[in-house]
């Protein structure tokens, strides 16, 4: 089985998990089911960014120490994402002993290496940003990102010799054309080291709340330098050599845009600069939205105004995946985050899109399709689900759904994956708005009719399981196939024929009540 390392950013844990950052970790979930699908042997790591000032003002405000604030808040990341049902084989926090070791050794590593030196530090720090900025990026004398005051900070400080990092980093663009996906992203970070790249400061001695830099114990490391690090870390770099060569070349990087200077051009250039290679890969999403939109109260976890007509308008990072996880349900919520938006570009956010989605894909067409298959098998044929025809219409189809999905799913598309997934949907249902079984006596015609179906539904039960896990195990189990996915394999077993009959179909209630709002 090839090996398939997939990550996604750490979550800084000054706040909670919000439906921005729930965007990335269900998109990268539903790529890490998909490659445990075709057989990959995936590692899917996400985890808690957990130093740095902004912490340690997260923790002040809220009168705890920032271990004590770190614990918690890191614990409910690890909820939320269970809740979600993310399939995560590893959660890293900065804060753990086999992180501290890892940067620590990276760093050395660096540092022995000759590309970090000492020297002084003057620069405007946003503490939101954990970065510096020139006066000139400042807006109205603020930062640009948070509209917050910027503090003047000057430290002796270890650099980075980034500098020294724009030939190789060029080169190493250029030998590998799909290291940074998609194409505007990836010419976005060229543009960023075209424009020169000046030496970083990675470290800290106003501060306490970091790693310490090993060979000078007065300084931290810089929160950027020692997150970037637990892709490492996870993957054993130091500590089992065989695992973290096997898991390395197969490292791919799942990142919002906001993060693209920090992945595609100081990480790739820390690797060169401590002789490994760079990850395999970065894919870089685009921003969820959410402008001017009112969300109902009952969608606003706690902290958040939101009274009757007064309710004001929220910021995306103030909607709770979890309230809306409730309301909704998981895989329903896990679909819109999927399907609605094309993964590399911005796209909006709206409880209408949501309502919308789930009416149109999931009640009307996806829970409509297994609902009257099941009645049907129930009226017609003793509620025995009969064989399917080999030689089907729908085989052709399928054979050509089978193959989008799959190229969709090897481009980060899950857009068009879904998209496919339900062209299928779409033609079971006119096949048996057509052929109206309902409406046939008993026999081999209806028979024949309603084994398609349920191959089509066995079929789309695979093909949704990494979007919307816990339906795709109930479609299962509805068609009379028990309850256990976890041997199926595409595309192998989602090639037309597999749906043998003979099993006990199950009439339950609609898997998608349809919504009025
Ligand atoms: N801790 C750093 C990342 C370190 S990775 C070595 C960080 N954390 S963060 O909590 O701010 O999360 C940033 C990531 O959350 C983005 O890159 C993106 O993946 C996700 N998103 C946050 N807001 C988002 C949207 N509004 N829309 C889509 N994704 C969003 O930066």
């Amino acid at each position: 089985m090839p090996p398939y390392y997939l990550t996604t950013p750490i979550y800084y844990v000054n706040d909670a998990p919000h439906v921005g950052t729930a965007y990335t970790t269900v998109n990268g979930d539903a790529l890490a089911r998909w490659h445990r699908l075709v057989g990959d042997d995936v590692t899917f790591l996400t985890g808690t960014d957990e130093h740095g000032a902004k912490i340690v003002e997260a923790a002040e405000a809220h009168g705890m120490s920032p271990q004590a604030w770190t614990d918690q808040t890191s614990a409910r990341f690890i909820e939320a994402w269970e809740r979600l049902d993310i399939s995560n084989d590893d959660f890293i926090r900065t804060t753990e002993p086999r992180h501290y070791a890892v940067v620590q050794e990276f760093l050395q590593r660096i540092y022995d290496n000759g590309f970090i030196e000492l020297g002084q530090y003057t620069g405007l720090y946003c503490v939101s940003c954990e970065d510096y900025y020139t006066p000139d990026q400042l807006v109205d004398g603020l930062c640009p990102v948070h509209g917050r005051a910027v503090i003047e900070m000057r430290e002796d400080n270890y650099f980075f010799k980034l500098s020294a990092f724009e030939q190789p980093l060029l080169d190493y663009y250029d030998s590998h054309p799909d290291f940074v996906r998609p194409i505007p992203k990836r010419n976005e970070a060229l543009g960023f080291i075209r424009g020169g790249l000046n030496d970083v400061s990675i470290t800290r001695t106003s501060m306490k709340w970091g790693v310490p830099v090993p060979w000078d114990d007065g300084h931290v490391f810089y929160v950027w330098y020692d997150a970037l690090i637990n892709y490492l870390t996870a993957a054993s770099y130091g500590s089992d050599p065989v695992r973290f060569d096997a898991l390395w070349g197969a490292a791919h990087h799942l990142i919002g845009k906001d993060i693209l200077k920090f992945h595609c051009v100081w990480w790739p250039a820390m690797c060169l600069a401590a002789g490994i290679a760079p990850p395999a890969e970065i894919f870089v999403h685009g921003y969820l939205l959410m402008e001017g939109q009112k969300l109902g109260k009952t969608l606003i976890q706690s902290g958040v105004v939101g009274e009757g007509d007064g309710a004001r308008s929220l910021k995306i990072t103030e909607v709770s995946p979890l309230a809306l996880a409730d309301e909704f349900g998981v895989d329903p919520l896990r679909y819109h985050l999927l399907r609605d938006i094309s993964l590399g570009s911005d796209g909006d956010f709206s409880y209408e899109g949501i309502v919308a989605r789930y009416n149109a894909d999931l009640a009307n067409n996806l829970g409509n399709l297994v609902s009257r298959v099941a009645t049907v098998v129930h009226s017609k044929c003793g509620g025995v689900g009969p064989a399917c025809d080999p030689d089907a219409a729908l085989a052709g189809p399928v054979a050509e759904v089978l193959a989008a999905a799959g190229a969709a799913w090897d481009r980060w598309a899950p857009q068009d994956a879904l998209e496919a997934t339900w062209r299928l949907i779409g033609a079971a249902n006119a096949e048996l708005e057509t052929t109206e079984p309902w409406k046939m006596d008993p026999g081999p015609e209806v028979e024949s009719i309603l084994g398609n179906a349920l191959e089509v539904l066995r079929i789309v039960a695979i093909l949704i399981s990494p979007a919307m896990p816990s339906t795709s195990a109930e479609i299962w189990r509805r068609i009379g196939l028990g309850a256990d996915l976890s041997a199926v394999r595409v595309p192998g077993h989602a090639a037309w024929g597999g749906y043998g009959g003979g099993g006990g179909v199950v009439k339950g209630d609609p898997l998608f009540p349809r919504r009025k709002s």
